[in-house]
Order: C-alpha cells, then structure tokens, then sequence
C-alpha cells in the first residue's frame, strides 16, 4: 500500500499559538512521544525567530532518533543558516523555507513583486539545499494564490533543488472539494512535480483542516502536515489523531497507509494537554473523554451485543484505555515504572523514579485511586523539576469563611533551616501568597491564576498554573496536591523557585533565557 508521510508540526505550529508554549524539557519530552508514535517528520521550531527556538531544534536534533527533524526558516539567507546550524546534530535534518505567493500578502506583507517573490524562493531552496539534500519549500497563503502563478513557484523550487513542494491552507479558506481540485490542478499541470512530494497545511478556521487533508490526499498529497490535538495558530491545525483514525478506518476508500502506530496517539494527546495545560474538549474525535463512551440506553444495548453496531473504531487502536483505574497502595515500583513509561516518561532515573513512588504512595493513601493522570502531573513535577529549590513547602495553615477574615500561617523549609510567617488577605489563596512574600523577600505580582481538577470525583488532584512577576521578570509555576490550597501555594513557590534560581545564576554570570521559565 502507498504511504502518506505524517508531518507533526505540533512543537512550531501548535506552540506557537497563545498559551501553548512549552520550554525546552517539555519540547523534548513531547518530540520522544512523537518519534515512538512514528511520525515522519517532526518540526521542532523556527530556529530563528528566538534563542529559545534555537536551543529546542538543536536540542531535538541532538536528542531524537527516528524522524527527520525540520526547522522552519523564511525565505531569508540567515534564516536558512540558523536554521541548518540549529539542524546540525539529527540523524536526518530537513530545512523547511516559505514564502507568501497570495497577491494580498505579496503587496501588503511582503511588499514584494510575483517576479521577486518566485527569485526569492528559488533563492532559498538552492541556499537550502547547501546544507541538506532534504529541502521543503511552503507558498504561504497557498489557497488565495493565482493558481498558475502558484504553478509557477513549485515547478521552479523543484528545479531549484526542493524535494517537498507545500500547499499551505493557511488561513483555513479552501472548501474540500475545491481544495482537491486545486491539487489535482497542481499534481497535472507541473510538469516537474512527479520529482517532489507534495504536502498540505491545513488550517482549521471553518472547521475544515481535516476534511480538506483528506481531500487533498485523495488528489494525491502525500504529506499532510498536522498537529497533535489539532492546536495551532487561531483555530488550530488538522489534527493529526483525526486524519490517521480517518485513513485507517476508511481503508476501504483511501487505500494508503501512515507509518503511526495508532496505539500511541492517546498517550500522545494526553502527553500535549498536560505539557501545555490545556485539554481537549470531551466530545473531540478520537482522544476526548467521551469519544468511545456510550451513554444511551439503546447504544449500550448494541454495543454490549457487538460493538460494531455503535463503533466504528476500537477504544484500543488508539490506545484508550479501557479503565483508567492503575496503582493502588499496594502497587509496587516496577509497576510504576512501567505505567511511567507507558505514559511517555522514559529513560527515567531510579532516583526521580524513588521520588514519584514516593508521591504516589502518599497520593494513594489519601486517595483510593489513582489515575494515570495523578501519575502524569507528579512525573511531570518531578522530571521537570528544577535542579535547585531554595524553598520547599513544609506547612500551611489558612482560615477563611464568608465571616472571617482570611488568613495563612506558611511554613517554608530553605535548606535546613524553617521559615515561618502569616498573613491576611482576600481569601486563603492570597494570604498564603502574601505570607510566602513576607518570608522569602521576594514580593511577586500576580498576573494569572488557572485551576483544574486533573481527575474526576471530589478527590480530584487539583493542578494549579500562575503566572508571576517579579521584579520586571515573568515566570510560570505549577502546582499540584488534592488540596487546592496547597496546590495553589507549591504553585506560587515553584514561580518563586525559578525567579531565585535564574538570579544565582545570573550573579555567576550565567544567563538564563525567560523561555527556560516559560
Ligand atoms: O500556515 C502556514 O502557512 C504555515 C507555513 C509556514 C507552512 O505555517
Ligand atoms: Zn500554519
């Protein structure tokens, strides 16, 4: 069967979007679940846009086996040297280079000529092609392009050395079935174009990035460019889990297979929405809470007696688990460790495995399940700890009631030594940030607060992120505990821990980027 090559753009597209922003350990940690999913090609950022995307692409390229790992650059010179420098270390490297050939773009963004545009592209491809024989060249805003001067570009970039011609949706614009025209169109009137793959990028501003994928695949698109849980600029990408599901179960129709090993795209999803901190609403196809969940009776009924009546996929191609219920108190380390690999977390030390043991014994006895998400979030704490905390929560006492004024007792533990103070506030959670002010020196403003509850059930691990800022610095903290209290305060304290630790470093004259708060 032929095969469509799968090109996760989750680490670019995806965190490039407002509140999906991942530091470097996320990013990494994210592209070794993508490689064990079995994607083609991962790109892991734009290399120029910032020291921050720089370090994560070479990060990446140093680190992951198994995809190709793009790094995506304008049509600039320096772009592609940034790029092929941060690309350096991967096994297979590809420079992805674009430009916009829309008329609005080209007059209003660009400010550019078609003629200048199309010298500009073929320019970039053959700068490309002096650092790698894997070149993909984008025409940005592709669907609102002429179609023949668009022609025109990808017969040129071809000749000029690109071995993936893109047909970028970018602003989400293309109708299905015009889309497939524009690629049939596209896939006959090149005459070079058999020298190439061609790939889609599909936005989803009407709701159609997935179904114009496929329908540009039916044209004969054999890359799709895709993100994990759909995230991307505005309304996101094609989601990468909707496109694979949709092949696979439509066989019959697209006769194509995708090298992903499907089993792994719930622990991927999952995997995205913690690191980012933002989950996929229930009824999502494929990974949402209930897109394998039958609630009516009739429905029940037929699935009970065979499950074809109602499903059209099995919960486990994917990788859904059938009960989410997996460590108890008894549960030992090996256990653990094999759920933690499960869940993405490998190459993990038997130190920082002792440490998540340790928090799940105690999650455990406060809780009589534990959720594969309850492991995710003390992993997570505990993997992308920071190397030094200088305080460490060791007690908290708030008051507070629609009578009482709030107030926090705080016990911080900075070494050996116990630091203890109070305060009031507006309610518990502000007290006990006041009281944590007070002992550490360090005031913090308070730009964010976000709570949600990891699992289900009153004894829900709770999981707070907040944004702070201390002196002119912004930091992000996270929190966790069935407590929302203490959640909110390990929150505050782990911004707390990030601010002090970039400072010390700082006065040993190393400078610590902000992407390593993020
Ligand atoms: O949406 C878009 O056009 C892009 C390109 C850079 C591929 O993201
Ligand atoms: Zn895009």
């Amino acid at each position: 069967m032929e095969k469509v090559f799968i090109f996760d753009t989750t680490l670019r597209d995806g965190e490039q979007a407002p509140g999906f922003s991942m530091n470097i350990n996320e990013k990494l940690i994210v592209a070794k679940q993508l490689a064990k999913l079995g994607v083609d090609v991962i790109e892991a950022g734009f290399p120029a846009s910032s020291p921050g995307d720089f370090e994560s692409v070479k990060r990446i390229a140093e680190t992951v086996k198994g995809p190709t790992i793009a790094g995506l650059c304008r049509a600039v010179k320096r772009d592609i040297e940034i790029g092929a420098e941060a690309l350096k270390p991967a096994e297979r490297r590809r420079i992805h280079t674009f430009i916009a050939t829309s008329e609005i773009h080209m007059k209003y963004k660009l400010k550019m000529d078609p003629k200048e545009v199309l010298e500009r592209a073929v320019e970039a491809v053959k700068s490309a092609r002096n650092f790698t024989d894997d070149v993909e060249f984008s025409a940005e805003d592709a669907t609102r392009s002429d179609l023949d001067f668009l022609c025109r570009v990808i017969e040129a970039v071809i000749n000029a050395g690109a071995t993936v011609v893109n047909i970028p949706d970018t602003v989400g614009y293309a109708i299905p079935s015009e889309f497939k025209e524009k690629i049939f169109y596209i896939m006959n009137k090149v005459p070079n174009i058999d020298k190439a793959i061609v790939s889609v990028h599909c936005h989803n501003d009407l709701g159609l990035a997935v179904a114009n994928s496929l329908a540009a695949i039916e044209a004969g698109a054999r890359q799709v460019e895709c993100t994990i849980n759909g995230i991307g600029e505005r309304a996101g990408n094609a989601a990468m889990e909707e496109i694979v599901m949709a092949i696979h179960t439509r066989k019959d129709l697209f006769n194509i297979t995708t090298n992903i090993n499907t089993r792994e795209i719930y622990k991927t999803s999952k995997l995205v929405s913690h690191v980012t901190g933002v989950y996929v609403q229930p009824n999502k196809a494929i990974v949402g809470k209930n897109a394998f969940a039958h609630e009516a009776g009739i429905h029940q009924h037929g699935v009970l007696e065979n499950p074809l009546t109602y499903e059209i996929m099995k919960p486990e191609d994917v990788g859904f688990p059938s009960s989410r219920l997996v460590l108890g108190k008894h549960s030992g380390r090996h256990a653990l460790k094999q759920k933690l690999e499960q869940l993405g977390f490998a190459d993990i030390t038997e130190e920082q495995l002792n440490r998540i043991f340790e928090r799940v014994k105690i999650l455990a006895d406060k809780k009589k399940e534990v959720f594969d998400d309850d492991i995710m979030i003390i992993a997570q704490e505990e993997l992308l700890s920071l190397p030094v905390k200088t305080y460490e929560l060791d007690y908290i006492h708030t008051t507070s009631g629609n009578r009482l004024l709030p107030t926090a007792t705080v016990r911080l533990k900075r070494g050996d030594e116990l630091l203890q103070d109070s305060a009031i506030g507006d309610g518990p959670v502000d007290a006990s940030y006041k009281a944590i002010d007070r002992i550490t020196g360090t005031p913090g403003q308070l730009l964010s607060y976000q709570i949600r509850a990891v699992t289900h059930g009153k004894d829900a691990v709770g999981e707070v992120t907040v944004k702070v800022r201390f002196n002119g610095t912004e930091v992000v903290g996270k929190g966790s505990s069935v407590d929302v209290i203490e959640a909110s305060v390990k929150a505050y304290l782990n911004a707390v821990n990030k601010y002090l630790y970039r400072k010390e470093l700082e006065s040993q004259g190393i400078h610590v980027p902000s992407y390593e708060l993020v």
